[in-house]
């Protein structure tokens, strides 16, 4: 059994849908879902879906005794990071090489860093005149949204488009790939994946 950590910061859409569709998945699961905000949405979310919130302050996430205790208790595979607004700390990052990743909602390198998140980003992405945005799947390292890329997908931004039509297509594109690209990363360190396939070719 292959397990899932998602680390959260606000309404938990990504992880909703990353915890539906494992549901009844034999190899994968999630098995936690660690939020930094008490009340945020992401763990109601996951509380209706039966899976455990932990929620953590600053100090916690840095401290051996703290998340990267739990993380170890848990035995996690891959963590997620699904709108989850704090940076990773060395400690966590230098335990889990190559197992922690990040969804960025645009193309990156564009309109990433310190403080692009969620709406920010989108408005961004309209004021730059861009004709395309997309999300972005990476690893992580200690900068913000620096790590390779893992998988990426556009969509267009259109005459009149809006930080909030805009969020829409995003989360769509979100929703429709994060989970597959989060099973082909999995089954690669099964080794089960057929043909090595590369992420960015994933079949779902
Ligand atoms: C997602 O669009 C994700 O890409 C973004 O936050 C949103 C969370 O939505 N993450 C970042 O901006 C990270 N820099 P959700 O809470 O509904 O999953």
């Amino acid at each position: 059994m292959k397990k899932i950590v998602i680390f959260a910061s606000g309404s938990g859409s990504n992880a909703e849908n990353i915890i539906k569709y494992f549901e009844g998945n034999r190899k994968i699961r999630v098995v936690a879902l660690f939020c930094n905000r008490p009340d945020a949405f992401a763990l109601e979310r996951a509380r209706r879906l039966g899976v455990p919130g932990i929620v953590f302050d600053r100090e916690e996430l840095t401290s051996a005794d703290g998340v990267s205790a739990r993380l170890r208790v848990l035995g996690a595979d891959l963590i997620v990071l699904a709108g989850f607004l704090w940076r990773m700390p060395a400690i966590i990052l230098e335990e889990y090489p190559g197992r922690v990743i990040n969804i960025h909602p645009a193309l990156l390198p564009a309109h990433g860093g310190k403080g692009m998140y969620g709406e920010r980003v989108h408005e961004a992405v309209i004021r730059a005149g861009d004709k395309k945005s997309g999300i972005t799947i990476h690893h992580v390292n200690e900068q913000y949204d620096e790590g390779a890329i893992i998988f990426q997908t556009s969509c267009d931004v259109e005459p009149g488009e809006t930080p909030g039509s805009l969020a829409t297509k995003i989360h769509a594109l979100e929703h429709a790939h994060f989970p597959a690209v989060i099973r082909v990363l999995l089954e690669r360190q099964h080794g089960t994946t057929r043909n090595n396939t590369p992420y960015n070719k994933y079949t779902t």
